[in-house]
């Protein structure tokens, strides 16, 4: 399709994004149809990557889509996240990892919907990413209230340069107690120090909150900043959609998991001190995500996965735990028994709901779930 196809074409595309948008009942707002109708996407992606995904669910890049290809604005101007960037996992060069990408509209949509914004208000998106977002937070707004970061220097100059071309001019410069509401388009582990900082008193912070790349667990969560401006609580939302996980640093898009080193006479050491035990607990525990999100907050070192019949535990001191129908097998400290603890105090506690959990975050990020009683 020509650049003149693409300029004639797009604001009927648009237009048909927004009625999908509306029926699958993802965008009531007026003011924000009409800024999805009026933002040209393809501008923000003028490329983006084509996945083939195989019969395991396993997505693999293959090429780049542009506007020379028949598929380019029909998928630009459809309900779809759209990959743009790829970066490897810390210590796996050969691995690639999403890292950047336009989100899908829909989910856009209902986060900006949930946030309830308000002219006169001041927004602060974390994930610049294409810049799509904040030309719609612009559109809305304007562009005076909207500032934006981006941890990836390169994406977010490129960025700015195509909203500077559309004529807005958002900041990246965040001013410290300013913001009435911030919004992430990448998932947390925990609400980033700067965050509470930059909000004001009874600001609202909308984010997807998951283990690092982790797509099964996880929650939207809403917080309100305390009169005070120095922490947070709130509830936990059923996600409507999940974000690709923070990068700590722009190299990678993901840190990896750190284990120690071992030497051969170490692993020869710990095969020999395997041991076993039974457990009235069943690996099935983890088949409720929402007690797998429980026992992510109580032991976030803990890095566990369900396969087959059995799951698997690990942490960062080495410790290693796999529990199936036969029992436990588990080396270094009893993984476990932490499990079977914090169980324990989940069914105490009535295993609640997560729209039922109470959460705070303290001036440091820290996000600590309280069950109800
Ligand atoms: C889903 S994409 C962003 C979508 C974007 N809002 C758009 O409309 O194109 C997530 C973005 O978050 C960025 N990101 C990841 N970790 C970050 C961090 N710690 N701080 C700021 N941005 C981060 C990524 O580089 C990526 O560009």
């Amino acid at each position: 399709m020509s650049g003149a196809e693409i300029d004639r074409e797009w604001r009927r595309r648009a237009a048909e994004l927004v009625g999908s948008l509306r029926r699958k009942g993802r965008l009531s707002d007026e003011r924000l149809a009409a800024a999805f109708a009026e933002v040209p996407r393809h501008l923000f992606v003028p490329e983006f990557l084509r996945l083939e995904v195989d019969a395991s669910g396993f997505a693999a890049v293959d090429g780049v889509v542009d506007g020379t290809s028949p598929e380019y604005l029909d998928t630009v101007y459809s309900d779809q996240a759209l990959m743009t960037q790829t970066k490897p996992v810390r210590g796996q060069p050969e691995s690639y990892v999403w890292s950047s990408s336009s989100s899908m509209p829909s989910v856009m949509a209902d986060m900006i919907e949930e946030l309830e914004l308000a002219p006169g208000m001041r927004v602060l998106e974390s994930g610049t990413g294409t810049g799509y977002n904040a030309a719609i937070l612009c559109r809305l707004l304007g562009d005076a209230a909207v500032t934006t970061v981006e941890i990836d220097p390169d994406l977010l100059r490129s960025a700015v340069e195509r909203l500077a071309a559309l004529g807005f001019q958002p900041s990246t410069k965040p001013v410290p107690g300013s913001y009435d509401r911030i919004l992430s388009t990448h998932a947390v582990d925990d609400v980033p120090a700067e965050w509470i900082a930059w909000a004001r008193p009874g600001a609202v912070i909308l984010t997807d909150l998951r283990p690092p790349s982790n797509t099964q667990i996880g929650a939207w969560v809403k917080l309100v900043i305390e009169a005070d401006g120095n922490c947070a609580s709130g509830r936990l939302m059923t996600p409507r959609g999940y974000f690709m996980s923070a990068r700590k640093v722009p190299e990678y898009a993901d840190d990896g998991q750190r284990q120690p080193e071992l030497t051969l006479e170490e692993h020869q050491r710990r095969a020999e001190s395997m041991m076993t035990r039974g457990s009235a607990l069943a690996p099935e525990v983890f088949d409720d995500e929402a007690f797998g999100l429980y026992f992510w907050r109580c032991r976030p070192g803990v890095w566990f996965w369900r396969h087959d019949r059995e799951v698997t535990l690990t942490a960062d001191d080495g410790a290693w735990a796999q529990a199936g129908p036969d029992g436990v097998r588990m080396l270094g400290r009893d993984l476990w028994s932490e499990v079977e603890e914090v169980f324990a105090d989940w069914q105490r506690a009535g295993a609640p709901p997560i729209t039922e959990w109470i959460v705070r975050v303290a001036a440091d990020g820290h996000l600590a779930i309280e069950l109800p009683r």
